[in-house]
């Protein structure tokens, strides 16, 4: 379903009109304009992501509860939604500006499930209409289109199981969807890896049959450089160190960073954006084998640190010690990585919330491009007497301190900050909440993965751009 079409007046085969309802607006005052204020006797709810249908003669009208002030792209997405067994939908817009006519836009694509190739649809709308203000006709919708198709593809590759899905095949779809565009694409595979020492991500990838790989994708816009990390463990077991079953449900999300910085790029270059951007995804599935990494093995990493592994299932601060390295030689303006790297997250802040650690200007320019972009984000301490937890006796750094329990999420901040310098501008987002949606939807997210910090990655290349 693409077919999305501005309009001033509801095309008659359209059979039912969203509109919204907020709790400050009374209904007569917000339907004054339309032909609808009849129907209204019926009643509506102004409950957020309420949804009730109230017939009339010639359209059914979905009422869409916004709560105390319409966010256009939550009202858009939770209009489709709504619209179970509808084929054609028409959305009021009448009272929207052009900005927010472009959130709408976004949020008809975001709302809708994520299409799976294991289960039929069970959307069946063909055709959405935004009737708009005469004025706003000729706003173009294609940028907010694009972006959000972009974060529905990361979705569908999040949401694909690891059988389905592995490093060499996430390489693929990388190249896949970079063709067309101003982007280039090099894939490191295991001698690759071995001959530019990413230790880090070879040792989390040795335990599977199926090799890790490094991902870089280069655009080139001019201005400033922006470097990007993504985690991309296909599936995380845990590795030697096996996580009990019922933790290891939802792992095939472990590369969710991965996709969300290509995603990202992606949508960067198809907008043509006047900064430079260089994402590396570090991809490898972390299994237990005869090969695997074992506790207490020390793994020499890309810039030449050594980390005692003291537990393989702390894999993704290792994949991304490479990547972080890598864009550090290459003296970027701002690096962010973005990974679903500890259930301490969860533990501190709950499944909506990313966590923002880091240092220098980053930290503030992803706050600012977050709320922008509407996403949850809240900025994380990094406390200096969490660091020694990761001396080592052996090597420069742990990966873990044993047994403890304490700041989980800070400290995993502090073993990547090892692998870019004091002085660089650099925030880690840990997405290991928001990236996956247990529940049912909200806002303008479905159930699965959620394709969280795609929006903020690219309002801060944005931002960047025009500055
Ligand atoms: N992939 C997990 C983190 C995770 C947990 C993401 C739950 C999403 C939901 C990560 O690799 C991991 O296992 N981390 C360990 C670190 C520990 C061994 C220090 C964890 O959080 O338990
Ligand atoms: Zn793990
Ligand atoms: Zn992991």
């Amino acid at each position: 379903m693409q077919n999305i079409t501005l309009t001033s007046t509801r095309t008659n085969t359209f059979t039912h009109l969203a509109v919204p309802k907020t709790a400050g607006n009374s209904e007569a005052d917000w339907f004054e304009s339309s032909e609808t204020d009849a129907l209204l006797k019926y009643g509506s709810s102004a409950k957020l992501e309420s949804a009730t249908r109230v017939p009339g003669a010639d359209v059914v009208l979905l009422v869409i509860g916004c709560g105390d002030a319409i966010n256009y792209r939550n009202y858009a997405a939770a209009a489709v939604r709504a619209s179970k067994g509808i084929a054609h939908l028409s959305i009021d817009l009448s009272q929207a500006s052009a900005e927010e006519l472009l959130l709408a836009a976004e949020g008809c694509l975001l709302g809708m499930d994520t299409p799976s190739k294991y289960k039929k649809s069970s959307s069946d709308l063909l055709a959405i209409e935004l009737v708009v203000d005469e004025k706003l006709l000729g706003t173009d919708i294609s940028e907010s289109l694009n972006l959000a198709s972009r974060i529905v593809q990361a979705r569908q590759i999040i949401n694909t199981p690891a059988n389905d899905l592995w490093p060499e095949k996430l390489a693929e779809i990388c190249i896949t969807a970079s063709s067309g565009l101003p982007l280039e694409i090099e894939v490191w595979d295991e001698e690759r890896l071995a001959k530019e020492n990413c230790g880090g991500i070879l040792g989390v990838g040795q335990g599977s049959e199926r090799p890790p790989r490094l991902i870089k994708m280069t655009y080139r816009g001019g201005g400033k450089h922006l470097g990007l990390v993504g985690k991309g463990i296909t599936f995380d077991t845990g590795g030697l160190s096996l996580k009990p079953a019922e933790s290891m449900v939802g792992m095939k999300y472990d590369m969710a960073g991965a996709a969300t910085v290509m995603a990202a790029v992606l949508a960067i270059a198809e907008q043509k954006l006047a900064l430079d951007v260089t994402a590396i995804l570090c991809v490898a599935e972390n299994m237990p084998s005869g090969q695997a990494t074992r506790p207490g093995d020390v793994l020499t990493m890309r810039n030449g640190k050594t980390v005692e592994v003291l537990n393989t299932d702390a894999e993704g601060r290792l994949v991304m010690a490479d990547g972080l390295s890598l864009l550090t030689e290459m003296n970027v303006d701002h690096i962010v990585d973005v990974a679903t790297l500890t259930g301490a997250a969860t533990i501190a802040l709950g499944n909506r919330y990313a966590g923002v650690m880091g240092h220098g200007e980053a930290v503030s320019l992803i706050r600012t491009a977050a709320v922008e972009s509407d996403e949850l984000m809240w900025e994380m301490p990094l406390p200096a007497e969490l660091r020694p937890l990761l001396d080592s006796d052996l090597a420069d750094l742990t990966n873990v301190k044993i047994g403890n329990r304490a700041g989980g999420m800070l400290i995993a901040g502090w073993f990547l900050s090892e692998f870019v310098k004091p002085e660089a501008s650099w925030a880690h987002l840990d997405i290991a909440g928001p990236a996956n949606n247990d529940g049912g939807p909200f806002a303008s997210t479905p159930k699965g993965a959620s394709g969280v910090a795609i929006r903020t990655l690219v309002q801060m290349a944005k931002n960047l751009s025009s500055s």
